[in-house]
């Protein structure tokens, strides 16, 4: 019955709203006659929005877009996302600072000086296209032709990722001098040859590159020659078997580095050589990575940030990773999530100066070290809340959260200890329980002895003295019987 009743009353409601929006739509059949959506968003702030309209060519502008009050700092966006259009044809002059996404379309073709009318383009979504590197001409991005030269343009933001791109022309950043983002991401480049280096290392204004999923497993060594800004790089979902020499020579700029999902086994002191200004380092995802050997994080003087998880048979962290770090150290977030963990060296790092620390989905084995350093060198507090990490072992403790075991038989936890070997249980061999067991024996057989001499002794005695003082003191507290 009850459902009955839902039934009707709501599609009551899709009637009423259905009604409503037609008469809306009748209202604005109208103002729609452009195939775009203009809105402004304050006095300087405007958005055209052309998306899902398929479109298979770029319509003319409106004229209100044309007419911006305030042309020099207004902001414009322009977004075609997902239509058809196969041909970036030549853009129509545009007063502002434009931002242009051409997403999710079938762009094939781009004709040469094809933004060169747009006064300000400063973003270019080209991504999501199928778009090939001999369309990506250096004329394509030239500005106007005035006093005998091109001029340049002040793109400073170029997404090609998602295309079909396997090289890029090596004058295709000639007139864009500002470009200081440029994702190359999920493109078949596979080998950066000779041209695409040249290319690259050309955009000297760089500070972002994004060449995850390309396929590479070298970057030659000259590629970041010159690119003295690069802050933040992304080398994922790739092939490479080390982590490229080739950044060194950024060294100097580099503050992000992600190397997730690379067939790397180990990590070692090669491995992050030179970036002593990397603040935050990610390395996840990565199935082969078994191992992190000594002195691996020493060359990253300004780390602040670490993410070394989702490594699922990372089973090994030399305690000496981080040696040489501990007099200035400069980590703050440690995520060792979801790797193939089993122990840490207590000595590993200064636990107490992390700030947040992540030791979730590994497989914990709950002994002295482990407590030593969840315990007394204070790692417990700083998970996150609810990301409390279990252990697996030994049985008796599977399930529990690591910052619930006290385990009575470790010695006194004390920072002054942490160097030295912890006690375990299984220490103990057979012969010292033998011994041990005879020990006692032999002191409980000698308290015995003694005891029946001392016995004796005082019975004689009282009986000696009772004859002479017939007053007895009983102690009350000790003495319960009297009650
Ligand atoms: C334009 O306005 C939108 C919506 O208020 C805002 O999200 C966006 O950041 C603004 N853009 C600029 C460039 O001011
Ligand atoms: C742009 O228009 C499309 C189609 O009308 C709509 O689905 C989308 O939400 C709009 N986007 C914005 C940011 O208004
Ligand atoms: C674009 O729109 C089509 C339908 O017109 C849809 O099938 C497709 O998934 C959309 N693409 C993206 C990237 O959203
Ligand atoms: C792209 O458009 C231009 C101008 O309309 C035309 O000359 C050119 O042939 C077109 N290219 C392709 C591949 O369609
Ligand atoms: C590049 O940026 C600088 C500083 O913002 C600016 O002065 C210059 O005009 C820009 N160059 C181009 C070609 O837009
Ligand atoms: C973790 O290592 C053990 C062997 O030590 C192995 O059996 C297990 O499959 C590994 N787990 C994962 C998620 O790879
Ligand atoms: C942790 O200890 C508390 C209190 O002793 C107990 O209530 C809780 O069940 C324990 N939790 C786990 C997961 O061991």
């Amino acid at each position: 019955m009850e459902y009955r009743i839902n039934c009707t009353s709501s599609a009551q409601v899709l009637v009423i709203i259905c009604v409503l929006v037609s008469l809306s739509c009748a209202q604005k059949a109208e103002v729609e006659s452009a195939p775009c959506d203009i809105s402004r968003n304050d006095d300087n702030n405007l958005t055209l929005n052309c998306s899902r309209r398929s479109l298979s060519h770029i319509p003319e502008w409106p004229v209100q877009i044309t007419k911006i009050d305030k042309v020099s700092d207004a902001h414009v966006l322009i977004t075609f996302f997902n239509n058809t259009i196969s041909n970036v044809t030549q853009l129509p002059a545009l007063p502002g600072r434009i931002a242009i996404s051409f997403k999710a379309n079938r762009i094939v073709e781009i004709e040469k000086d094809a933004f060169g009318d747009v006064g300000r383009l400063v973003y270019l979504d080209l991504s999501k296209n199928l778009i090939k590197g001999d369309v990506l001409r250096g004329e394509i991005f030239r500005g106007p032709y005035r006093d005998n030269k091109y001029n340049n343009i002040t793109l400073e933001t170029l997404n090609l990722g998602h295309n079909e791109i396997h090289s890029l022309d090596k004058d295709l950043f000639q007139y864009t001098p500002n470009l200081t983002r440029l994702y190359l991401n999920n493109n078949p480049i596979e080998i950066l040859d000779h041209v695409t280096v040249l290319a690259l290392a050309s955009a000297t204004n760089l500070e972002v590159l994004d060449l995850s999923k390309t396929d590479i497993a070298t970057i030659p060594l000259h590629t970041f020659k010159g690119l003295t800004k690069l802050q933040q790089i992304d080398l994922s979902n790739n092939k490479f078997v080390t982590v490229p020499e080739s950044l060194s020579i950024v060294g100097n700029s580099l503050k992000y580095l992600t190397f997730n999902n690379n067939p790397i086994v180990e990590l070692n002191d090669d491995s992050f050589i030179g970036l002593t200004k990397l603040v935050e380092l990610e390395v996840a995802e990565n199935d082969y990575l078994d191992e992190v050997k000594r002195n691996t994080f020493v060359p990253l003087t300004s780390l602040r940030v670490l993410h070394l998880c989702h490594n699922g048979n990372l089973r090994y962290i030399s305690r000496s990773a981080f040696r040489g770090m501990k007099d200035k150290w400069t980590l703050k977030e440690v995520y060792l999530d979801d790797n193939n963990l089993s122990e840490l060296s207590t000595d590993l790092m200064p636990w107490d100066k992390l700030e947040i620390l992540g030791m979730t989905g590994n497989s914990w084995l709950c002994n002295c070290d482990l407590a030593n350093i969840v315990t007394a060198q204070g790692a417990g507090k700083k998970f996150k809340f609810g990301e409390i990490p279990y252990c697996a072992a030994p049985m008796r403790l599977s399930g529990e959260y690591i910052t619930n075991i006290t385990v009575s038989f470790c010695p006194t936890f004390d920072n002054t200890f942490t160097s030295k070997r912890s006690f375990r249980i299984g220490d103990l061999k057979p012969k010292h329980v033998l011994w041990s067991i005879f020990g006692v024996t032999v002191v409980v057989a000698i308290g015995m002895v003694l005891g029946w001499i001392v016995k004796a002794m005082k019975t004689v005695y009282k009986k000696k003295i009772k004859k002479t003082q017939p007053i007895r003191y009983i102690n009350l507290n000790e003495d319960s019987s009297f009650a």
